[in-house]
């Protein structure tokens, strides 16, 4: 997979590539690259945004600094781009991310994340330019780079080769696997500590029987029940 992240701060990703699952899937030939709006202004100084008309606080993305972004990494008209590549404006008020949302990400082969600043984008940049607006939670962060990081982390987890175990990402909370769900509950050696004691299920190696179990436990969180 392709992913291209649009932003202001190109270095904060630098820490985000170290981790090992994103190491990993970097190394197994994903790409990650990064596009800094400000290289592509042809304003005085670099300028990226401007006061919003109508008044009011704050400074918006610009959208011919956003377009002349986009046309430099894809060689055409972003408006066209948008029909081979999915496109997505990180905005709060977009769709909500979840599982079923990752999933369809990390199934495209080529994926572009365009994080806002300030006020946030000219709304012409999410109307002509993205396939989609999406939000990673009905709160607001000062800019689109953690959210593109978080994007980024839940959809490089489920591409081949970027978790030790290629299990760990079938079965776990909201998976198909799990009716959507959340997971059930883990526990590891010791099988003691201060009295608390492991589900004797899962001791008893009857994997029927912990399958059951397991099942449950997490039908019942999903209900809402712990
Ligand atoms: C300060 S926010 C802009 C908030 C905007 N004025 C509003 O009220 O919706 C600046 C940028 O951070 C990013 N951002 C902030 N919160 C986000 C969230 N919950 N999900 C996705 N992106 C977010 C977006 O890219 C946004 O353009």
């Amino acid at each position: 997979m392709d992913i291209d992240v649009f932003t202001l701060f190109p270095e904060w990703f630098d820490w985000f590539e170290r981790q090992r699952h994103v190491a990993n899937a970097l190394a197994a030939g994903h790409a990650l690259g990064y596009v800094s709006y400000r290289d592509h202004s042809a304003l005085s100084g670099r300028q990226v945004d401007d006061t919003p008309f109508g008044g009011g606080a704050g400074m918006v993305l610009r959208v011919d600094v956003v377009e002349a972004a986009l046309r430099a990494r894809y060689g055409r008209d972003p408006v066209a781009e948008r029909e081979s590549r999915r496109i997505v404006a990180l905005t709060p008020g977009g769709r909500l991310l979840d599982d079923k949302l990752v999933s369809e990400l990390a199934a495209e082969p080529r994926l572009t994340l365009l994080s806002g600043r300030y006020e946030g984008f000219d709304e012409r940049i999410v109307e002509h330019f993205a396939t989609d607006a999406v939000s990673i939670g009905r709160y607001v962060l000062a800019g689109g780079e953690l959210a593109a990081m978080v994007v980024c982390d839940a959809v490089i987890r489920k591409l081949p080769g970027a978790l030790g175990h290629e299990d760990s990402a079938v079965e776990e909370s909201f998976s198909a696997a799990l009716g959507g769900a959340p997971e059930y509950p883990h526990y590891t050696r010791p099988a003691e500590h201060r009295g608390w004691t492991v589900p004797e299920v899962l001791l008893s190696g009857h994997h029927e029987r912990i399958r059951e179990w397991r099942a449950e436990q997490s039908r019942r969180r999903g209900a809402g029940g712990d």
